[in-house]
């Protein structure tokens, strides 16, 4: 009987997890739950047996692939997979997947919302600013970006996006301005959202020179990763910019520094929690599981990403 092991250091609602344990009965296997652990020696622990194990931004590296002895696929219930070594899965034949697009919408409610949330002055009564008739910057547009898009019309906003990988025709089709730099993107835009996965390529990517073209009144909001700012750059724009605003729910490094010097400007979420609704966690949750049976049962290779 296979053993399917769901490690979920920041757990998944009780309804997914149901629907999780039903598809892996159905198909006959046995589901091994490490929900909640504090630890990663609980994860190394918890893998030896296993042939399949689902995760979200938990940690799979090499140690718990080497000792993931009978391990043939991980998936990330999630969009990235930069918490997986995937070429080091790839020489130990594991395969790796993700379940793109089941919690996009999830994160892009929570980057409007924190849009929303900085126009209005944190939900203070000081005088704020509407969010219609503002230039919205969307940094990919992959599909959180495009949810963020879809809302972000109804609020009456400007929008444009700026990603080497889709064809402009297919996000203009959507109403909104493709521009052909990043650096256009930053410097027409007043709000920018950043939807980047964190690669060696794009770490450290949105650093001083890029920020500092944003315009007056500058707000960033990050619902990707931490990696991908440079936070030398960060705080230096913090410094010399007494107009620019940062919403973050990517436990940014520099978290307590700004927290402590600049509280009036910036915003960090206790714990991410972009993907932390019920229907982000039964979607990615159900995907995931369905994704394992049709990889064993089928052969199913799609959605892989080593
Ligand atoms: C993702 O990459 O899917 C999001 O960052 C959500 O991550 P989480 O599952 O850890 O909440």
């Amino acid at each position: 009987m296979k053993k399917i092991l769901l490690a979920t250091e920041k757990a998944f609602v009780k309804e997914a997890v149901e629907k999780i344990a039903a598809i892996v009965k159905e198909a006959n296997y046995e589901l091994i739950k490490l929900e909640n652990y504090k630890d990663p020696k609980d994860l190394l622990a918890a893998v030896p047996a296993v042939d399949a194990i689902i995760i979200r931004s938990d940690i799979v590296n090499k140690e718990v692939l080497d000792a993931a002895k009978n391990l043939k696929i991980v998936v990330r219930a999630g969009a990235g997979y930069d918490n997986i070594d995937t070429k080091y899965a790839a020489e130990k034949k594991v395969v790796a997947m993700n379940t793109p697009g089941q919690n996009s919408n999830a994160v892009a409610e929570l980057a409007f919302g924190m849009m929303l949330y900085a126009a209005r002055t944190w939900f203070t009564p000081k005088s704020g600013t509407e969010l219609r008739g503002k230039k919205l910057g969307i940094h990919a547009y992959g599909f959180v970006g495009r949810s963020l898009a879809a809302i972000a019309k109804g609020f009456g906003m400007e929008i444009y996006a700026y990603d080497p990988f889709v064809d402009a025709a297919v996000i203009e089709k959507d109403g909104v301005k493709a521009v052909k730099s990043v650096e256009e993107l930053y410097g027409t835009c007043q709000y920018v959202s950043l939807h980047i996965p964190a690669t060696e390529k794009t770490k450290k990517s949105i650093n001083h020179a890029l920020l500092s073209k944003m315009p007056k009144g500058a707000v960033l909001i990050n619902t990707a990763r931490k990696e991908v700012i440079d936070e030398t750059s960060l705080l230096k724009m913090f410094e010399e910019r007494p107009d620019f605003k940062y919403l973050s729910d990517v436990e940014d490094t520099v978290k307590e520094q700004v927290v402590e010097k600049y509280k009036d400007r910036a915003f960090f979420t206790p714990k991410k929690m972009g993907a932390q609704t019920e229907e982000a966690n039964i979607n990615a949750g159900i995907a995931a599981a369905r994704q394992i049976v049709n990889f064993f049962e089928k052969g199913d290779l799609t959605f892989k990403v080593n």
